[in-house]
């Protein structure tokens, strides 16, 4: 049966790709369900009450399955972006109004990248569908952040987070992050495909997209002092960043929100007080100035990471910079002002500094608790390697078990250009200075 089934496979596939198909059963998928992170939704909707064109297609191995996996997440994401249209009648005001607003072109971005992923015709690496369905995910979790944050969380919130595509979501992640570049969606993809310094996915479309300036931006960004980076995609957090080139991030609390997807900022100067580089990005900061203020309230943070989950790619690297006090803090009163790298603003929060240099003006501690709480603690990855200067000791730091000082040169690679943010593949092109390694 087994050898007839290969034959079959063999002779068949070539001629009828698309019109030969064997479905799956209910327990083929059950089996399969259970190898994801959330297989309740995942059963419940490919079995039942599904579409029928799941069923129709055979689970032969790990790709198709995750093939259907992004479809199901997709359409579930579809249906969710006609029942949020469908709720805009109910906003009772201005601020209902422009969160609501934010979730319906956030499902957008999603379905956007899920789309381009099932897309036979796009090219791409395993890596980038792992940082896509990433954006995909922080999307979702933006368009909560936007009614929590305007304070506007009771009236629709509910019924639009009440979906399962977060988790469907999840399942991709999960599917895909130990896929091993091994097996493809499509079989005509192959690895790294560029064409003029850019990778083939990137269309007409999104070279426009990655020079303008949105809050919900799915684009690369490269920010570069000399002006060479001419993609600043920032965001609306960031207030009156200079549109010709020489990057300065001047703010108090959240200067620079690092939504998603890949960035790489070199030679900037970055001011701030709270949180003040923030987001889910997969970020990268080269030879940058970091400068903390004197705060109203005595506490600086300088980063609020947001990762929701474990497998998404997204972090933030601070590499071979400067980390000190702006002229304002230098002036305050010694020890009256606590500076912190970074606290844990979701579960997954994961910050790394590198080869930095840390001024007096950080606390031992080095790390601070998401408002006094233990939020996080265990799931944050939090790094430190070899960084200098008077406040980088790190022999009074805190005592959790994401917290790391990493001394292994192999760990501390994982997090350098060439591999956090697949940096040979599209920094070139920008013509930005750019360290590959560590
Ligand atoms: C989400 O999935 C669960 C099964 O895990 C199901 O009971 C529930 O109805 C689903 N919710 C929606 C809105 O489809
Ligand atoms: C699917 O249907 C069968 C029979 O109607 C039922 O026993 C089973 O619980 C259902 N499974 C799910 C995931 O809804
Ligand atoms: C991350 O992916 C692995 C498989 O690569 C899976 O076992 C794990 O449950 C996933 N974690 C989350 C939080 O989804
Ligand atoms: C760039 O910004 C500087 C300072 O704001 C300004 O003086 C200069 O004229 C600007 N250059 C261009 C080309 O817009
Ligand atoms: C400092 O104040 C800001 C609001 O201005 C607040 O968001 C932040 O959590 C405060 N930091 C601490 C550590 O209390
Ligand atoms: C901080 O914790 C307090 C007490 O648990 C809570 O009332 C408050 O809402 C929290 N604030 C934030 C920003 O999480
Ligand atoms: C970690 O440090 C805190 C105080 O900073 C202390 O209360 C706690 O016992 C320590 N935990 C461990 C496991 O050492
Ligand atoms: C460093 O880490 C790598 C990968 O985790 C491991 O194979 C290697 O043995 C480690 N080296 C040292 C010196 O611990």
């Amino acid at each position: 049966m087994a050898t007839i089934g290969l034959l079959l496979n063999f002779l068949v596939v070539p001629f009828f790709l698309s019109t030969f198909v064997f479905g799956y059963s209910p327990n083929e998928v059950k089996q399969w369900c259970s190898q994801t992170p959330n297989p309740q939704p995942c059963e419940y909707f490919l079995s039942n009450n599904s579409n029928p064109t799941y069923q129709a297609q055979s689970i032969n191995q790990k790709s198709d399955f995750l093939k259907i996996s992004l479809q199901l997440a997709r359409d579930r994401a579809l249906i969710e972006h006609a029942n949020i249209l469908s709720l805009g009648s109910e906003c009772r005001n201005q601020l209902e109004r422009v969160a609501w607003n934010d979730c319906v072109e956030l499902y957008e971005l999603t379905i956007h990248k899920l789309n381009k992923i099932l897309d036979p015709k796009t090219k791409y690496t395993q890596f980038d569908v792992q940082t896509w369905l990433s954006a995909a995910l922080t999307n979702l979790e933006t368009c909560k952040d936007g009614f929590n944050e305007l304070g506007v969380q009771d009236n629709l919130l509910p019924l639009i987070m009440s979906n399962n595509v977060t988790e469907l979501l999840s399942n991709t992640l999960a599917l895909n992050s130990n896929n091993g570049g091994e097996s493809h969606l499509h079989q005509e993809s192959s690895y790294h495909h560029y064409k003029d310094g850019f990778p083939t996915w990137v269309k007409q479309s999104d070279r426009k997209l990655l020079q303008a300036s949105s809050p919900v931006s799915e684009a690369n960004v490269v920010v570069a002092k000399d002006g060479s980076g001419k993609y600043t995609t920032v965001t609306a957090a960031i207030n009156d960043v200079p549109k010709n080139g020489s990057e300065s991030f001047e703010g108090y609390q959240d200067t620079l929100y690092v939504h998603a997807h890949k960035q790489f900022y070199r030679e900037c100067d970055i001011y701030g007080t709270v949180d003040f580089i923030f987001g889910d990005a997969s970020a990268v900061f080269q030879n940058c100035n970091i400068y903390a203020r004197n705060p109203p309230n005595k506490t600086n943070t300088i980063t609020a990471q947001g990762r929701t989950n474990l497998n998404q790619t997204s972090g933030i690297i601070i590499d071979n910079c400067v980390v000190t006090s702006a002229p304002d803090l230098k002036a305050a009163v010694p020890g009256s002002v606590k500076t912190y790298l970074g606290r844990p603003w979701k579960e997954y929060s994961r910050t790394v500094f590198i080869n930095s240099f840390l001024d007096s003006l950080i606390d031992p501690a080095c790390w601070s608790e998401w408002n006094n709480s233990d939020f996080a603690l265990n799931t944050l990855y939090y790094g430190e390697y070899m960084n200098k200067g008077p406040g980088s000791s790190t022999a009074n730091r805190v005592n959790w078990s994401g917290y790391h000082v990493i001394t292994n040169e192999t760990e501390a690679l994982q997090f350098s250009v060439g591999n956090f943010i697949d940096g040979n593949s599209w920094l070139p092109s920008t013509h930005v200075p750019f360290n590959i390694t560590i």
